[in-house]
C-alpha cells in the first residue's frame, strides 16, 4: 500500500439518477476519496450510460477528484472534453486501444493523471511495457458492463502480481481494483495490495444508507 492510505472511490453507476446531487453529496459527507464515473458506449461493452454532461454536473457540486472508468472503443476521442468538464483522472481499457502507448502519449498534453484499466482475462504482463507512463492500474474484478457482479477471485492474485512489479521497479503507481468490492472482498483486496477500492452496490444500495454503507466498508478496508 502507498502512504496516501486506503482510498474508496464510490461509483455512481447504481446510485438514484433521479437523485444524484443528494447522492453525491452523501459520499462526499460520508468521507468518498474521490468519485468514479463508468462511461459505457454500447460496443465495448453492451450498456450505455452517460456522457460528459453527467460529468460535469457532477464536478459542479463536489471538490472530489472525478475519476472517469472509460469503457469505450477510440477513447481518445473523448479525452479533451472530459477534461475540461472537470476530469481528475482518465482510465482508459487496454482491451480498446489499438495503440495503447499511442493513447497514453495523448494524455500527456493534459492536465490529468493516466490510469489503464484490465478485463479480468488480460494478464498483468500485457500492462508492463506501459508502466512508467501511468499514475494508476486498474485491474476489473468482474466483467466490465454491469454494476452488482459477483467478486472474481482470480483478481488478487493480479493485484499481488502487480504490487510486487511496482515494488521490484520502484514505480509510483497506484493499484486500484473495481467489481464486486464489499466488506467481504475489501479486505482481501487490500492484503493483495490495492490502494484503492471501486464500490458501487456496496456504496448505493437498498439495505443501507450512503452513509452507513460508506462507514462498514471503511471499517471493513482497514
Ligand atoms: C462495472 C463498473 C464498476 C461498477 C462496480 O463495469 O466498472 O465500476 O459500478 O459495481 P459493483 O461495485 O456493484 O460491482
Ligand atoms: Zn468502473
Amino acid at each position: 500500500m502507498s502512504n496516501k492510505g486506503i482510498r474508496i472511490y464510490p461509483s455512481i453507476l447504481t446510485a438514484d439518477f433521479s437523485r444524484l446531487g443528494e447522492e453525491i453529496i452523501a459520499i462526499e459527507n460520508a468521507g468518498a476519496d474521490g468519485v468514479h464515473l463508468d462511461i459505457m458506449d454500447g460496443q465495448f461493452v453492451e450498456p450505455i450510460t452517460f456522457g460528459s454532461l453527467i460529468v460535469e454536473c457532477v464536478a459542479q457540486i463536489t471538490d472530489l477528484p472525478l475519476e472517469i472508468h472509460l469503457m469505450v472503443r477510440e477513447p481518445k476521442r473523448y479525452f479533451s472534453d472530459l477534461v475540461m468538464m472537470g476530469s481528475r483522472t482518465i482510465i482508459v481499457h487496454l482491451e480498446a486501444c489499438d495503440s495503447l502507448g499511442e493513447v497514453i502519449h495523448s494524455l500527456d498534453q493534459f492536465d490529468v493523471m493516466k490510469a489503464v484499466a484490465i478485463n479480468p482475462s488480460t494478464p498483468i504482463g500485457s500492462l508492463e511495457p506501459i508502466l512508467d507512463k501511468i499514475d494508476q492500474a486498474l485491474v476489473m474484478s468482474v466483467e466490465p458492463g454491469y454494476g452488482g457482479q459477483q467478486f472474481l477471485d482470480g483478481s488478487l492474485g493480479k493485484v499481488a502480481a502487480l504490487r510486487d512489479i511496482i515494488q521490484r521497479n520502484s514505480l509510483d503507481i497506484d493499484i486500484e481494483i473495481d467489481g464486486g468490492i464489499n466488506v467481504e472482498t475489501a479486505p482481501l483486496a487490500v492484503g493483495a495490495g490495492a490502494d484503492m477500492l471501486v464500490a458501487g452496490s456496496a456504496v448505493f444500495n437498498r439495505k443501507f444508507s450512503v452513509c452507513h454503507s460508506m462507514q462498514l466498508l471503511r471499517n471493513a478496508s482497514g
